[in-house]
């Protein structure tokens, strides 16, 4: 959902006629614009005024406690060391007497993260060294600095370069006689000379067009720069439209985590958007490794880049021993709360990959309808519009899980009630959908009318459930019902409330098959500074809105999920999506990337968005299909199509202003290659289930950059037009108007033979090869080596292919040898967490193909049975296969070859999925 459309679109074409489809930057700060990025980008490398105090050193078996000093203020603080399990150091750092308590966030994090013991700590003069296995510590005393090593090696280094800054808390400065120089109280009664940050214009209130920020506490940002020696790309810190690998920002401004509604975003652009996840990750062929800055105020953060670095040879020298290696810094730039970092050591990039998702939790794993294809429009318009949809995905032959309703379906905007109008029959309308398999997900938002005949607004004002002004008042903000309020979920009380708003008593015409859609939860405030709400609002237990903002959306979704958790009497697996999110929203919601538009950078750009989320820890995401401002034409909406099926999250949708796009609504042979490609997503669906039930298990992402399996091509790490579907599938869209070839890598450096997953021709050459494209097509192949399970009888939806058989995919390496894993459960329920689920093995080897229970005490009764095996790259001259299992005895098969492609067909096993089972290849 887009921000203020028409003013907005006015004050675009009232400010320049020229600007019309593009950002308007000056609603948003630069960090020139902001105080704090101000006065931490200004500091100089190499001078930080920082030091530890060994003698304050206190141990335990997992920790270390030690005073740090800062010579220039005379304040101290305390920072812990803590040793985790999974290569994880946690370093905290806080003032030691604050004049009051500092943020400190709690929901991001899964659980208490788990502590190790150590193996030693070394004292001397110079540093602290903390041992544990082959990672160590070593903490230096003056200048402060710490080095993160592995195996012996420095894999970080923080505060290497000296950016370190971390503003205590003070009592505002009373201005002297002239006015000018706001000279301190403190600073007076004290011989040190301070920090600056007084000096800085914005320190004690701060204005951005006409708001005032009363900034009530005074600067208090935090800081801290990380060098990562021997690594020649960073990757993360999403949200942005922009490349996978961070680009340096030496030039620039600073990456920049602040979640926001930016109407009509820029690709390539390092501006906030709607998420925001502070983890970074480095990469060399030699090492992966990560930092999770734990902090959910605004922050920025710089790069400089391998090339950067190369220059400026100074720099590089603040690093113990790393002149001639490439390497990568980031800087990261907080306004509040204190300084909490997690150094994940890999050594391999689905090591850290894993190590985060270990602190900040994965995915549960979603029910199946939630990864078939979902039809969305702002808006459908009333009932007849929606059974009229949905009825033509039927006539057109067209799998479809969901319909979906925008804010138009409410009541003048008041969520949890109906448009009676338009919507007189909403529960009809949810059983008609349902009798066919499918589901209804409709817009809840955050914002709250103000409108004295709506119960949640006189709820929420008699409770006191609304986030404050600074003087106590309830805060109002504009917002698509007009004067609005926002529910202030960090409070117990209110989550508890909303929650119950979900009862199927309580929220007429909804039942346990109407799933949620959480928007424009930054929060979007139509008339606040940079279209968010003001920073000095206060939330629950008294803190500002600066404090949490970040967490803001996350804080929404966790009790959205919450509610639909308790709905169904915690039997239905949850569905939320989420515009905005933090660290942790995995947990709760399937992501978007908001408001696109119909282009083809924008087409492009949604695979780098998602990769960077999933690697951090998101893997279930998507982009509007066709781009959600604007008119996509034909060839656009189709490359749409075929690139948006192999993302996790696949849902058209689109803005009131734009055309109807239904599949069918361009020409026939449009409708014809969009089935295509949504029959294609569904026959895969067994892999995609399969990954996501792995994901939850073991946090790998679900869709990974190339670099995540060949972490020593250095060609792959720029890569981010390509995807791995797990470990089997290489994805290459098309995101050119008009091309008849693109370029694809193929990784594995010879090792890997990767085969078209339509013809089987197989391709071994490492690097780029130029493969033909048609406008049936976009280039996908199956690893050798692999097995990947599909579904090739596609229905209406998900629920009417639930027993249907299914098909392995087996290529067989130079070896002959293959394997590959499916997952099988009722698809909706969390009986799967008591063991009813089926987890097999499935591998080729020595002629013989077999599938064993993984979870041998799990069990679930499937219908399902197998029906067909293809094996391209077959041993040669198998004339008949013979299947054994325990129900079947011994039974012969038919095979057949198929020179053309060299894949040998296995017909009708017929076995039950449920069952272990070997088929032999005989000669
Ligand atoms: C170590 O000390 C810290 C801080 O005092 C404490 O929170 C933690 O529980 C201690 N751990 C152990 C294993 O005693
Ligand atoms: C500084 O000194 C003044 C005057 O003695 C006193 O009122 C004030 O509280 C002191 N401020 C601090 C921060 O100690
Ligand atoms: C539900 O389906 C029936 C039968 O097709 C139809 O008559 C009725 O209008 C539908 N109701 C709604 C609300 O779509």
């Amino acid at each position: 959902m887009a921000s203020y459309v028409r003013l907005a679109l006015f004050l675009i074409l009232l400010c320049s006629p020229f600007l019309v489809d593009a950002v308007n930057r000056d609603n948003f700060k630069r960090c020139d614009q902001s105080s704090f990025c101000r006065r931490c980008r200004k500091i100089e490398p190499g001078k930080t005024p920082y030091q530890l105090l060994p003698d304050t050193l206190i141990q335990n078996e997992s920790m270390i406690t030690i005073d740090l000093f800062n010579k220039d203020t005379g304040v101290s603080y305390v920072v812990q060391l803590t040793s985790l399990k999974e290569s994880t150091f946690r370093l905290h750092i806080n003032e030691k007497n604050p004049l009051h308590p500092r943020y400190e966030n709690e929901y991001a994090l899964h659980d208490q993260p788990q502590i190790t013991k150590l193996d030693s700590v070394e004292k001397t003069t110079e540093s602290i060294t903390v041992v544990k296995g082959e990672n160590k510590a070593i903490l230096y005393v003056n200048p402060f600095k710490i080095d993160l090593y592995s195996q012996g090696v420095l894999i970080i280094s923080a505060n290497a370069r000296g950016l370190m800054r971390f503003e205590h808390l003070r009592t505002k400065p009373v201005r002297s006689e002239q006015g000018e120089n706001a000279e301190g109280a403190e600073i007076n009664n004290n011989t040190y000379p301070g920090d600056g940050a007084d000096s800085d214009p914005g320190a004690w209130e701060e204005n951005f067009k006409e708001h005032h920020d009363a900034k009530p506490f005074g600067p208090e940002a935090v800081a801290m720069d990380f060098s990562f020696p021997g690594s020649e790309h960073a990757y993360g810190v999403p949200e942005h439209a922009d490349s996978l690998a961070l680009q340096s920002t030496k030039s620039t401004d600073p990456y920049r985590l602040y979640n926001l509604d930016v109407f009509e975003y820029e690709t390539n652009e390092r501006m906030a958007l709607y998420g925001a996840i502070p983890v970074l990750y480095a990469h060399g062929k030699e090492r992966s490794s990560g930092v999770f800055w734990h902090n959910t105020a605004e922050t920025w953060i710089d790069i400089l880049s391998s090339a950067d670095n190369n220059v400026v040879e100074s720099i590089v020298n603040f690093v113990s021993g790393s002149t001639k290696k490439s390497q990568v810094d980031a800087y990261f730039m907080s306004e509040s709360g204190v300084i909490d970092v997690f150094f994940m050591l890999g050594p391999k990039p689905l090591d850290v990959f894993k190590q985060y998702t270990v602190l900040t939790g994965t995915a549960p794993l979603p029910q199946m309808f939630a990864l078939g294809y979902h039809q969305s429009r702002w808006n459908y318009n009333d009932q007849d519009d929606v059974a009229t949809i949905a009825e033509s995905f039927d006539t057109h032959d067209l799998p479809l899980e969901a319909m979906w309703l925008d804010i138009e379906y409410a009541d003048n905007k008041k969520y949890f009630t109906w448009d009676s109008r338009k919507f007189p029959n909403p529960l009809e309308m949810v059983h008609n959908l349902t009798g066919k398999g499918r589901k209804l997900v409709v817009i809840i938002d955050p914002h709250i009318k103000r409108d004295n005949n709506y119960f949640l607004h006189n709820d929420a004002t008699s409770f006191g459930y609304y986030i404050k002004n600074r003087d106590g008042k309830d805060y109002e903000g504009w917002c698509w019902p007009g004067s609005s309020s926002y529910l202030d979920f960090f409070d117990p009380k209110v989550i508890e409330y909303y929650v119950g708003l979900y009862n199927l008593d309580k929220f007429h015409g909804t039942t346990n098959d109407v799933y949620i859609w959480n928007d424009m939860n930054e929060p979007s405030v139509f008339n606040g500074p940079e279209i968010t709400a003001l920073k000095d609002l206060v939330h629950h237990g008294g803190w500002e809105h600066r404090d949490v903002h970040n967490i803001n959306g996350h804080m929404y979704i966790r009790a959205t999920y919450e509610a639909l958790f308790r709905r169904s009497g915690g039997s239905l697996r949850p569905f939320v999506l989420t515009r905005s999110f933090f660290a942790g929203s995995q947990r709760y919601a399937t992501m978007w990337t908001g408001d696109n538009m119909a282009d083809w950078n924008h087409l492009r750009i949604s695979y780098p968005m998602c990769l960077s989320v999933a690697i951090s820890g998101m893997s279930f995401c998507g982009a509007d299909v066709g781009g959600f401002f604007k008119n996509p034409d034909s060839e656009l909406f189709i490359r749409w199509y075929q690139a948006g099926a192999w993302l996790p999250f696949f849902r058209q949708h689109s803005h009131i202003e734009t055309k109807r796009r239904e599949p069918w609504t361009f020409n026939e042979e449009t409708t014809q290659i969009v089935r295509e490609a949504l029959r294609l997503r569904y026959s895969y669906l067994p892999l995609w289930y399969t990954l996501f039930r792995e994901h939850e298990v073991n946090g790998l992402p679900v869709i990974r950059p190339l670099w995540a399996h060949y972490p020593l091509e250095s060609e792959a790490f720029t890569i981010d037009d390509h995807l791995l579907l797990g470990d089997s599938l290489l994805v290459r869209p098309v995101f050119q108007s008009g091309a008849t070839e693109v370029a694809v890598y193929f990784p594995g450096e010879n090792k890997v033979t990767w085969y078209d997953i339509d013809t089987m021709q197989p391709y071994q050459k490492t690097g780029y090869i130029k493969i033909p494209v048609t406008i049936h097509k976009i280039p996908v192949f199956q690893r050798s080596g692999s097995i990947v399970p599909r579904k090739m009888r596609i229905r209406r939806s998900t629920v009417a292919m639930k027993n249907d058989p299914y098909t392995l995919i087996i290529i067989a390496d130079s070896n002959g040898k293959a394997s590959g894993n499916l997952y099988i459960d009722d698809e909706t329920s969390f009986e799967y967490r008591h063991g009813k689920y089926l987890y097999v093995r499935i591998t080729l080897d020595s002629n013989k193909i077999t599938s064993t229970l993984i979870d041998k005490l799990a069990s679930y009764e499937t219908q399902s049975w197998l029906e067909r095996i293809d094996v391209a790259n077959p041993p040669q001259g198998i004339k008949s296969a013979q299947l054994e299992s325990h129900s079947m005895g011994r039974v012969t098969l038919e095979t057949t070859y198929n020179p053309h492609n060299n894949v040998l067909t296995i017909r009708k096993p017929a076995v039950n999925m449920g069952e272990e089972w070997t088929i032999e290849l005989l000669h």
